[in-house]
């Protein structure tokens, strides 16, 4: 039986942490989606479809990978492209409380749909999306913590 499993989170932008649970997941799972939430709540700093178009160059090398943009819910979008795993990453103890929450509230809503939990290595476990966006934001260095081209847009982002 092939493994079907999603990746969603909004990507804002995609960090090397990130990165790393994708190729750990394209190892374990036959295919994987990176699943960007519009989120429009969260007020993104990138557009969907400029987060989309990071997340497609950044993971391009990876050919059991896709990203796609959604709205709406996400157990409804695992549904409609049959995916049976939700793949969520915990980088410490303080991840752990909403990450249990959201898994156990998304089982109550599609009992057929795991949620499986993957660690990154080390070094990427204190990089958060909204801390570097902080960083590029105030005129920091971000590219220990992205991929090139994402930082290339967040030094973009300073300037304009
Ligand atoms: N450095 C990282 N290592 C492992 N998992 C991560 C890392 N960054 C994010 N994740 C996980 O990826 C999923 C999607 O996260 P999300 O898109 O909210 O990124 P984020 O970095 O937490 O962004 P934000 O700071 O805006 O919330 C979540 O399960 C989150 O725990
Ligand atoms: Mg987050």
């Amino acid at each position: 039986m092939k493994r079907h499993a999603m990746y969603p989170g909004t990507f804002d932008p995609i960090t090397n942490g990130h990165q790393d649970l994708v190729r750990r997941a394209a190892g374990l799972f036959d295919r994987v989606i990176v699943a960007i939430a519009s989120n429009p709540n969260k007020a993104p700093l990138f557009s969907l479809e400029q987060r989309v178009d990071l997340a497609r160059k950044v993971l391009a090398d990876l050919p059991n990978v896709e990203v796609m943009g959604y709205s709406g819910l996400t157990v409804e979008f695992a549904r409609k492209h049959d995916l049976s795993v939700v793949v969520r990453g915990l980088r410490a103890v303080s991840d752990f409380e909403f990450e249990f929450q959201l898994a156990n509230m998304s089982r109550h809503l599609a009992r057929e749909i795991e949620t499986v939990f993957l660690t990154p290595q080390e070094q990427f476990t204190f990089i958060s999306s909204s801390l570097i966006r902080e960083i590029a934001v105030l005129g920091g260095e971000t590219k220990e913590f992205v991929h090139p081209i994402v930082e290339a847009e967040l030094k973009k982002l300073k300037r304009g």
